[in-house]
């Protein structure tokens, strides 16, 4: 199978590598900007690949909904498979796309945009054949794992994490996406379409890391706690889908623990199955760069949709997801929720609430802010 890869940048340039030693797969044009195609196999027209009839697949690794959804859409209708990294164009676009590729008889899989390296979404969409999924999520942004194990286990300042993790690649230059949360909100969207056949695109709540002080490090510490990012989405009792991202913080016992560096932990859970984990490397050149292989091999295999057809676009419904939560505030600020301790530690206390919906935390949390007050929260994990 002869594929054209669209973007020659990180995981570009490790695709068309891996591409040309792959057993059944092909490395054909990579389509650059105008300007910059100072080789042979370098192309600037999308037209031209798509109507090239030696192409039989298109991995699109650029970034950004547009575009790249104007070029997959010409790669679809020209008979083309479809795979992408680009977890922007399929939280976007998903559903559009998975029903081109079904008009046209065609692959689209996009593995290498939900946990990198990782074969979470791979091994859903084989899971959901067999098997209802209850539950999906875990810790799916690198560089913000990477962040959080540096302040806690090396005593970094949070502005300190941040440039080391833009040092070593992890963190974009605008890292904003990675520490709002927001990064990881796209992939457990993704994670949700493929396990419930339904993409959650609006009432979707994320908190990130910015609020995570060095002082929470040290009173985490004090209390045996240990903080991680978490994507979480599942199926409410009355079949609607809840998603969210928030800091949640883990005894030390915890698998979620033990998860360092840069690596993500991903997990879903099966009605028969139960809990199945996968860690390993989130992103990369040469993880992403293996996931999209992974997909390409298994559109030559016959294994054509993550995505189906069918997959509704939905609103979420975080409301009645409940846990107790530990929120720091100034100390002597009130917290309007159920309380089941206070901590006092300098300027700051910390309150550990009684069971409360994922809804109203974050809802209280914006409110105060809207009201100048300094918060960290989060859920109290097991
Ligand atoms: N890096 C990772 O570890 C990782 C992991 C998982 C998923 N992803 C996803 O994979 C995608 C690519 O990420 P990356 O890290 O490889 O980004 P990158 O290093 O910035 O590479 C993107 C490449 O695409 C090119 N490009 C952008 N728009 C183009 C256009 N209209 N025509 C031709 N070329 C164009 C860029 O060219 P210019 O340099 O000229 O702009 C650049 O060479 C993103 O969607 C990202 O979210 C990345």
């Amino acid at each position: 199978m002869k594929v054209a890869v669209l973007g020659f940048g990180t995981v570009g340039v490790g695709v068309y590598e891996m591409l040309k030693s792959a057993d059944g797969l092909e490395a054909g044009p990579v389509l650059v900007r105008a300007g910059k195609d100072d080789a042979p196999f370098k192309v600037t027209s999308m037209e031209k690949i798509a109507q090239d009839p030696s192409v039989d697949a298109v991995a699109e690794v650029m970034g950004g909904v547009e575009p790249a959804f104007t070029y997959a859409c010409c790669a679809l209708k020209a008979g083309k498979h479809f795979v992408t990294s680009n977890k922007a164009l399929v939280a976007a676009k998903g559903p559009e796309l998975a029903k081109l590729a079904a008009e046209n008889g065609v692959g689209f899989l996009f593995s290498a945009a939900c946990g990198g390296g990782v074969p979470f979404l791979h091994n859903m969409a084989l899971a959901v054949q067999s098997d209802e999924i209850v539950s999906v999520g875990g810790i799916l942004n690198g560089t913000t794992n990477y962040m959080l194990d540096n302040m806690q286990s090396s005593g970094l300042s949070y502005a300190d994490a941040l440039s080391d993790a833009q040092k070593l690649g992890y963190a974009e230059a605008d890292p904003t996406a990675d520490v709002t949360g927001l990064d990881a909100l796209r992939k457990i969207m993704l994670a949700c379409a493929v396990a419930f056949n339904a993409l959650p695109t609006e009432g979707l709540l994320n908190e990130g890391i910015d609020s995570f002080s060095a002082d929470d490090v040290a009173y985490l510490r004090s209390v045996g706690l240990t903080c991680r990012l978490i994507a979480s989405g599942g199926k409410n009792e009355d079949g609607s889908v809840y998603a969210y991202v928030e800091p949640v913080v883990f005894p030390g016992s915890a698998a979620e623990c033990s998860v360092l560096k840069n690596f993500n932990m991903a997990r879903y859970n099966g009605k028969n199955s139960g809990r199945i984990v996968m860690i390993g490397q989130g992103a990369g050149r040469w993880p992403t760069a293996s996931a999209v292989l992974r997909d390409l091999s298994d559109i030559s295999c016959g294994r054509r949709v993550m995505m189906k057809p069918s997959c509704s676009v939905v609103s979420a419904n975080n409301a009645s997801c409940c846990h107790s939560y530990l929120v720091r505030l100034p100390a002597g600020e009130k917290l309007d929720l159920p309380i089941e301790s206070c901590e006092a530690r300098g300027n700051a206390c910390y309150v550990r609430t009684g069971n409360v919906s994922v809804k109203q935390m974050h809802e209280k949390a914006a409110e105060l802010r809207q009201a100048g007050v300094q918060v960290f929260f989060a859920a109290i994990g097991e």
